[in-house]
C-alpha cells in the first residue's frame, strides 16, 4: 500500500497536547533502560527490508555524511550506499560497537540533553528508525536535526507500531497510527527548518513465514516513513524518488562467496567471531578454533527457539558454527543468549 493515512487536523492535534503529553511511564534515567544491550531486529523482515529500501530510495546524494540519531547494531544501510562518513548517536556503547556501518560513534543522551553535538550544516542525511516515539522534547530535537543538515539535506524518520511503552511518550502511546504521522509531520513542520514533509507508509503486509510471531496470523510490521529537506536547497537539485516496498519473501541478498572466505554468517550476514573450543581433559573437540555467529537476532537462531522446543526442549536454541577446519557448518545448542560468549577470542 502506498497511500497517506487519514489525515488528521495538525493544529487540533497541536492544541490536544497537555502537560503531560510527553511524559512516560518509566521516567528512570535512560541511560539505565538501556544499559543492556539489545541486539535485537526490532522488525521482521519484511518491515526492516522495506527500511532499507526506503532509505536506498532517498538517499541519493554521492557520498553523503550521515547521522543516524538514535542507533543501535544496525543502521538500515542497503549494501549499495557508499557513506563518506556514518556517525551513530545512542545510548548504548556496546551496540554502537557492535554497528559496522559506523565511522563514528557517539554515547549521548537526547532527553537529557536535545542539543546534538556537531557544528550546523555538516550532515547531508540524518536517519531516525523506529525511536522517535522515545523523544521528551521532539520539537527541539527536530529544530536540531535540521540545524546540522546542509541546505537541501534530508531528515528521514521512520517508525513502526512496535515499541517499549513504558518509554515511549504519554502521546505516542495514545495515538492511532494515523495520528502518529501527524505527529510526526507537525514536529517537522514547528521546527520551521523544513520543506513541507512527505509520507510513505507500507502496511498490510504478509508477515514472512519464517517471523517467530508468524503463527500469530499478523500482518508484517507497518512502516510509516516521514521525510523532508531541509530547506535552502539549490533551486535546481534532483528530486528523491519515491519510496516503494521491498518484494514479498524477497531473499535475503547473499554473499554468493563461501564461508570460509568472509567468515559471515550465511543466514544473516554478520561477521562471525573466532572462538576458542573448551581446554580441559574431558573436551572431545578436536580443533582449537571455530567461528561463531553471535548476532542474537539472526534467523538461525530466531527458528532454532522454535525447532528446539518441538524436539522438546524449550528455552533453548543453537548458534551457526563454523569449523575452519573441516569447512563445515553444524549448530551449538544454548541454553541462553550469553551461553558460548566467554569462548571468544577475537571480536
Ligand atoms: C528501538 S531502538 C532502535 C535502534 C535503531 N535505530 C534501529 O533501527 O534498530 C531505540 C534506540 O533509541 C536509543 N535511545 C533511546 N532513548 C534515547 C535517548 N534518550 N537518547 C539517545 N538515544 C536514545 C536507544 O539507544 C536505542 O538504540
Amino acid at each position: 500500500m502506498n497511500a497517506e493515512p487519514n489525515r488528521v487536523n495538525a493544529d487540533v492535534l497541536y492544541e490536544s497536547f497537555r502537560p503531560d503529553s510527553f511524559t512516560r511511564t518509566d521516567e528512570s534515567d535512560d541511560r539505565e533502560f538501556y544499559k543492556r544491550d539489545r541486539m535485537v531486529g526490532h522488525l521482521d523482515s519484511l518491515a526492516l527490508a522495506t527500511v532499507e529500501n526506503i532509505i536506498g530510495r532517498l538517499v541519493i546524494e554521492k557520498d553523503p555524511a550521515i547521522l543516524d540519531l538514535m542507533a543501535s547494531w544496525s543502521s538500515h544501510l542497503p549494501a549499495e550506499l557508499r557513506a563518506a562518513k556514518v556517525t551513530g548517536l545512542g545510548l548504548n556503547g556496546n551496540e554502537l560497537a557492535r554497528n559496522e556501518a559506523l565511522s563514528e560513534r557517539i554515547v549521548h543522551d537526547l532527553n537529557a540533553d536535545p542539543h546534538l553535538p556537531f557544528a550546523d550544516g555538516v550532515f547531508d542525511v540524518v536517519l531516525n528508525t523506529v525511536s522517535v516515539d522515545y523523544l521528551v522534547k521532539p520539537f527541539e530535537i527536530f529544530a536540531e536535526a535540521g540545524r546540522v543538515l546542509k541546505p537541501g539535506g534530508l531528515f528521514l524518520v521512520l517508525f513502526s507500531n512496535r515499541m517499549f511503552p513504558e518509554k515511549a511518550v504519554k502521546v505516542w502511546v495514545e495515538a492511532s497510527e494515523a495520528e502518529r504521522v501527524e505527529l510526526v509531520r507537525l514536529y517537522f513542520r514547528k521546527s520551521g527548518l523544513f520543506e513541507e514533509p512527505e509520507v510513505f507508509v507500507s502496511a498490510g503486509r504478509p508477515r514472512p513465514r519464517d517471523d517467530k510471531y508468524a503463527h500469530l496470523g499478523i500482518p508484517s510490521d507497518p512502516v510509516y516513513a516521514v521525510y523532508a529537506e531541509r530547506m535552502g536547497g539549490a533551486a535546481a537539485r534532483p528530486k528523491r524518488p519515491k519510496p516503494v516496498e521491498s518484494p514479498v519473501d524477497a531473499p535475503a541478498k547473499k554473499d554468493p562467496r563461501p564461508v570460509r572466505e568472509t567468515l559471515r554468517c550465511p543466514h544473516c550476514g554478520e561477521r562471525m567471531k573466532k572462538w576458542a573450543t573448551p581446554n580441559h581433559p574431558f573436551s572431545t573437540w578436536d580443533t582449537d578454533f571455530l567461528y561463531i555467529c553471535f548476532n542474537d537476532g539472526c534467523p538461525y537462531v530466531v527458528r532454532c527457539w522454535t525447532a528446539m522446543s518441538k524436539q522438546g526442549n524449550p528455552g533453548m536454541s543453537c548458534r551457526f558454527v563454523y569449523d575452519p577446519a573441516r569447512d563445515s557448518a553444524i549448530a551449538l545448542p544454548i541454553v541462553n543468549l550469553n551461553a558460548l560468549r566467554d569462548g571468544i577470542v577475537e571480536e
